[in-house]
């Protein structure tokens, strides 16, 4: 059985619903600057991340610099972008992203400096903002898959992750109130059922959904057989359901099923993933697919550590390695991998609109420089995670300085592609149209 639409064949119409670069760039550039910031926060509270289970403090606004400023940032770029291209659907209007964004970009610089001071009204007035645009951003995705006829697995992924995102804002916001009023019989089953969804609800499925477009389209592959897709479809939310319902009843075994039931849909769906690199027409898909293979590997490895964490078998820093595998091993790898992938890949398709002829994908940018961030990033995590393990803080911060170094050369590697686009357009207006044109 196959999918609907061969994802090949998307790239042909995406000239059609290209938005313009600015609004989808600001999205990933301040990625890029939340991620240096991610590591120099974790530098800076250093001392408390290994014994971190919750509460607001600089640890928390660390994670949230990170969720927040990384992955909810790059999720809306890609995703106000890709969803179009994919489906072939216009936005109805480019409002709802653009109020998004200029609520987005200060809700979380303010909600994040609230969690860090552990002040109340601050973290308040910056979770509200960041909430509403977080649903305003959802509500925009959601319109454009109510009306989308094609590409059905991917488009229900995206569903049950946009139900997700619903779920956690409100989550997050009970929780903030929980802090003063302290209301909830349990915040912790609460705080638990927030990441859960956060983590795998939102950001995986979301990304379950994208990779069967985004894969067979960059290996130049057919879309992955029907089958397998359709069955982590149906196992991914109901481990998800389950997930949260063992954390509210506290229910261990509950819990244990829930991840036997998340890892095969993960291996169902990643097997996917493979017989596409496999079987496509490019074979060499470079650095951002070290990534997103290392990805894949520490989503296996997280749903592992969730399990063990619950049955109490990883030690008294469990919650902390948990979080540096499933948040750094897992989602920052991967996203990184796609975002080094995709901004090249949306540069190079707004300047072919031009009249000049296009660079190359690789003259975009210095590859080095992503080399050189892979090498940090790989060597941040193993010496965090080896620190928080070891309950050594040393090795955490020279892991946070590392990390700090490599997001450096990514931002840098950024702004270069956004510099030759830059270059590039105001060239091609100098010149006239390429020979042979
Ligand atoms: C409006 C948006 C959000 C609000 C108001 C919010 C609020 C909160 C709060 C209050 C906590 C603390 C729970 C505790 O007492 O320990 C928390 C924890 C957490 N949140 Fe969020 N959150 C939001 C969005 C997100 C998103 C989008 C993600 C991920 C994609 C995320 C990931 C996490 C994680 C991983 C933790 C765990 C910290 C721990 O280990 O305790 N949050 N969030």
């Amino acid at each position: 059985m196959v999918q609907d639409v061969n994802p090949g064949t998307i790239l042909m119409s995406a000239q059609l619903r290209l938005l313009p670069p600015s609004l989808t760039f600001r999205f990933f550039m301040a990625a890029a600057v939340f991620h240096f910031f991610f590591w120099v926060a974790i530098g800076f509270s250093y001392d408390d991340v290994s014994t971190f289970s919750g509460g607001p403090g600089p640890v928390l606004s660390a994670i949230h610099i990170l969720t927040l400023g990384v992955f909810a940032m790059t999720i809306m770029g890609a995703a106000t972008q890709l969803i179009p291209v994919a489906t072939g659907l216009a936005h109805r209007s480019l409002w709802p992203t653009q109020i998004a964004w200029w609520l987005f970009l200060p809700g979380t610089l303010i909600f994040l400096t609230g969690l860090n001071f552990s002040e109340q009204w601050i973290m308040q007035l910056g979770g509200l903002l960041t909430a509403a645009a977080l649903l305003i951003f959802g509500f925009s995705i959601a319109d454009l898959l109510r009306r989308s006829k094609v590409l059905k697995i991917p488009v229900r992924f995206a569903w049950l992750s946009m139900a997700s995102l619903l779920v956690l804002v409100l989550l997050g916001l009970v929780l903030l109130e929980n802090f003063i009023h302290g209301f909830l019989p349990d915040h912790q089953a609460i705080a638990a059922s927030h990441v859960i969804l956060a983590l795998y609800g939102f950001m995986g499925l979301l990304l379950m959904g994208f990779s069967n477009i985004l894969v067979p389209m960059f290996a130049l592959s057919k879309s992955p057989p029907a089958r397998n897709q359709q069955i982590a479809q149906w196992l991914a939310p109901i481990g998800l359901v389950l997930a949260v319902t063992g954390v509210l009843v506290n229910t261990e075994e509950i819990v244990g099923i829930a991840v036997v039931i998340g890892l095969i849909a993960v291996i169902l769906h990643i097997q996917g993933m493979l017989w596409c690199l496999n079987s496509g027409m490019r074979k060499n898909l470079g650095l951002s697919f070290v990534l997103v293979k290392a990805g894949w590997v520490m989503l296996i490895v997280s749903l592992i550590a969730s399990g063990l964490l619950v049955f109490d078998l990883l030690g008294e820093q469990g919650p902390a390695i948990f979080g540096a595998i499933v948040l750094i091993g897992w989602l920052a790898t991967f996203l990184l991998g796609i975002l080094q992938r995709i901004v090249p890949f949306l540069a190079a398709m707004n300047m072919s609109k031009k009249t000049k002829k296009p660079p190359r994908l690789s003259e975009l940018g210095d590859e080095t420089k992503l080399k050189l961030h892979a090498v940090c990033h790989g060597l941040a995590f193993v010496t965090i995670t080896g620190g928080i393990a070891s309950d050594k803080s040393l090795p955490i911060l020279l892991g946070a300085v590392i990390g700090a170094v490599g997001a450096l050369f990514f931002a840098w590697y950024v702004v270069a592609v956004a510099r030759s686009y830059m270059v590039y357009h105001r060239e091609s207006e100098a010149t006239g149209p390429v020979s042979g044109d």
